[in-house]
């Protein structure tokens, strides 16, 4: 597969085989997706939700077996995850927005809960930082912030091991090389992961208190953060 030329592009053509790939490529990626919906206070009963960079819908997915009664607004850059979910979700009630996080208006005190699974981590420092204090923002009182992703710093010597374990999770999945070399084509082109110290840094400045990572597996991580 040849990389795209712009993130919404990239995702586009991702779209296809959406799910194995991730599940082949992304060590940790189901496990993940399921922190979603786990460990949430068993009061919590979120009235609206929104997904940031819902791709296919995999995380929005988990949440609706648990509040499928809420209502959901499904953000993602790429029209064709975007078609996707309308095609999944086709006897729920949910609002699309196909568009950049950068150009969405976040509402203040809107949704109960915003959950992010593998897209923040395309955005700069500079871009999560803000992003974050939208989130903030846009959250209702004991709202919560739900967000799985990489997090590591690309120039630290934790990042070598990472590599090396990730190709053999990869290779382990795939006869070759070829989409470990997509793959890593991809990482360099789209990926900007930060180190969970920068999250947890930015988080507690937009006005997180209690920030909770739930998942640190080899820097494959979980946290949930409470307004
Ligand atoms: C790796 S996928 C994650 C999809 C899904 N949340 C999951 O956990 O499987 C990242 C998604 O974020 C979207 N995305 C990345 N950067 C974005 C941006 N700046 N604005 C809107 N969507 C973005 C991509 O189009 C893609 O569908």
């Amino acid at each position: 597969m040849k990389i795209g030329p712009t993130i919404d592009k990239e995702f586009d053509a991702f779209s296809v085989n959406y799910t194995e790939d991730m599940t082949k490529c992304v060590p940790y990626y189901q496990k993940l997706l399921h922190s979603f919906s786990e460990n949430l206070p068993p009061t919590f009963s979120p009235n609206r939700i929104l997904d940031l960079g819902c791709g296919n819908g995999n995380v929005t997915a988990q949440l609706l077996q648990k509040f499928h009664k809420a209502s959901y607004e499904l953000l993602d850059a790429s029209k064709e995850m975007i078609t996707l979910c309308k095609g999944r979700f086709i006897e729920y009630d949910i609002q699309y927005h196909t568009t950049f996080f950068n150009d969405f208006h976040f509402a203040e005190n809107k949704y109960d809960m915003i959950v992010a699974g593998f897209s923040i981590h395309h955005c700069t420092g500079e871009e999560k930082e803000g992003l974050l204090k939208k989130i903030y923002t846009s959250l209702t009182p004991n709202g919560v912030f739900g967000i799985c992703d990489l997090m590591i710093d690309r120039n630290s010597l934790e990042h070598h091991q990472l590599l090396k374990d990730w190709k053999k999770f990869v290779l382990n999945n795939y006869a070759n090389e070829d989409k470990w070399k997509w793959l890593m084509e991809h990482y360099q082109e789209f990926d900007k992961p930060d180190d969970l110290n920068n999250y947890i840094k930015w988080l507690k400045k937009a006005g997180f208190t209690k920030i909770e990572p739930f998942v640190n597996e080899h820097y494959w991580v979980y946290l949930r953060a409470f307004k």
